[in-house]
């Protein structure tokens, strides 16, 4: 993998097909010089993630290690990547980043220990992916036969690595498959996710919505709750990203989130704050406390992962923003919930001291007397 790395200063262009499972078409835009590798990598990664045979056998340890230790390699210098110096996506870089290290260490200690965080590694991909703007086409076109697994694994990877049409052909082929019962609403979920907080656009999410058959009523319940749903984004006006204000951007999440139990109009509210802060730099606007409030207070229902969950960074970023203000006490409570949240357990609070440390600094940067955690 080193032998790569001295390649990092070229331009994406040198990655052919012949080096990646996938093709690069024309249309090259930016793109962190980490990226092309990791998908090489956790494409090589991918029939041990969904086999605990294969990845337990002594047979595979010595590649599995490598490709680990790669890994790990590439994400060396991902935090310092210009492309991932937003707020925020720094964060998620940096977790990524030690995401990897503990992987590849974890490697001899416990088998089953590291399996889970090698499948985990794609919610951190998909993390990151989610707080981007959306650009238009995939960069690479992905061959999903040189996937292994059962449909929706290969979609849940192909989600991750943003091949999104082609991850909604496979979620489409779960929806219509009359045997995969539970995976039918993650599947829901991740084609509104790709229509509603990537692309913005309604119209599509109603007629994913509507292609999904209903042959019984368990799915006509869930067909006729996801329906109602998206139906309730016909007459929604969605903001210009390089146009609105963030007043305007703010009045428009609340909006959304008048109905907490909507999925279709959170995931749409999360897109447009995602990409209203990820845009500041091209459109030179400073994006002010508040925004980072909604986005906390948006994206906490959706994150499925607690150690790759960026709720806690929106909060962390808006207390930053606007120090000792009204809305940096407001984003320290949301801050300190989370923490709390985190670490209770069935005997109530019970948190490190580094932890209780940590929430003092942001009660103080909040403009908050300090407090006494237990
Ligand atoms: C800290 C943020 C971050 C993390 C974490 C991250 N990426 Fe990315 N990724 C990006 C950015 C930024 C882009 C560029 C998006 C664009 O311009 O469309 C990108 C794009 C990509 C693309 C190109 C998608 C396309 O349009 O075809 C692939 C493939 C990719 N990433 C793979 C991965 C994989 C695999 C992981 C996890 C091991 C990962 N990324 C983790 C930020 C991240």
């Amino acid at each position: 993998m080193l032998k790569l790395l001295w390649l990092a200063p070229i331009t994406l262009i040198a990655f052919s097909s012949s080096f990646l499972h996938a093709e690069v078409p024309h249309n090259l835009r930016p793109l962190p010089i980490q990226m092309p590798f990791f998908l090489e990598s956790i494409r090589k990664l991918q029939p041990y993630m969904i086999s605990d045979e294969a990845f337990s056998n002594p047979a595979n340890a010595k590649a599995i290690q490598e490709e680990l230790n790669n890994l790990k390699n590439i994400s060396r210098n991902l935090p310092h990547d210009k492309l991932l110096s937003q707020p925020v996506l720094r964060d998620s870089a940096a977790k990524l980043q030690n995401h990897l290290g503990e992987l590849a260490d974890n490697f001899d200690v416990s088998r089953t220990y590291s399996r889970y965080l090698l499948n985990s590694t794609l919610t951190a991909c998909s993390t990151c992916h989610a707080q981007l703007p959306q650009q238009g086409h995939p960069l690479f076109r992905f061959d999903a036969d040189s996937l292994k697994g059962s449909d929706f694994q290969r979609a849940e990877f192909l989600y991750a690595i943003r091949q999104f049409p082609e991850a909604l052909k496979l979620y489409e082929k779960v929806l219509k498959n009359p045997d995969m019962q539970n995976q039918k609403m993650r599947a829901l979920d991740r084609g509104l996710a790709i229509h509603l907080l990537h692309e913005h656009d309604p119209k599509k999410a109603i007629a994913w919505v509507k292609s999904f058959p209903v042959r019984h009523d368990d799915e006509r319940a869930l067909s006729e709750n996801y329906l109602r749903y998206v139906n309730s984004l016909k007459e929604v006006k969605i903001p210009k990203i390089d146009a609105a204000t963030s007043a305007q951007i703010a009045a428009f999440a609340e909006e959304m989130l008048n109905s907490p139990d909507n999925i279709a109009r959170r995931l749409l509210a999360s897109g447009v704050l995602h990409d209203f802060i990820q845009h500041q730099n091209t459109t030179k606007r400073k994006v002010n406390a508040e925004i980072y409030y909604w986005a906390g207070v948006c994206d906490r229902p959706l994150q499925s992962s607690f150690v790759f969950s960026l709720v806690q960074d929106y909060f962390e970023t808006c207390v930053q923003a606007e120090p000792k203000s009204v809305q940096a006490k407001k984003c320290f409570e949301g801050l300190e919930e989370e923490v709390l949240n985190s670490y209770s357990g069935s005997d109530g609070t019970s948190l490190p001291a580094d932890e209780a440390d940590k929430l003092n600094k942001w009660r103080h940067q909040a403009g908050l007397k300090p407090k006494k955690y237990k």
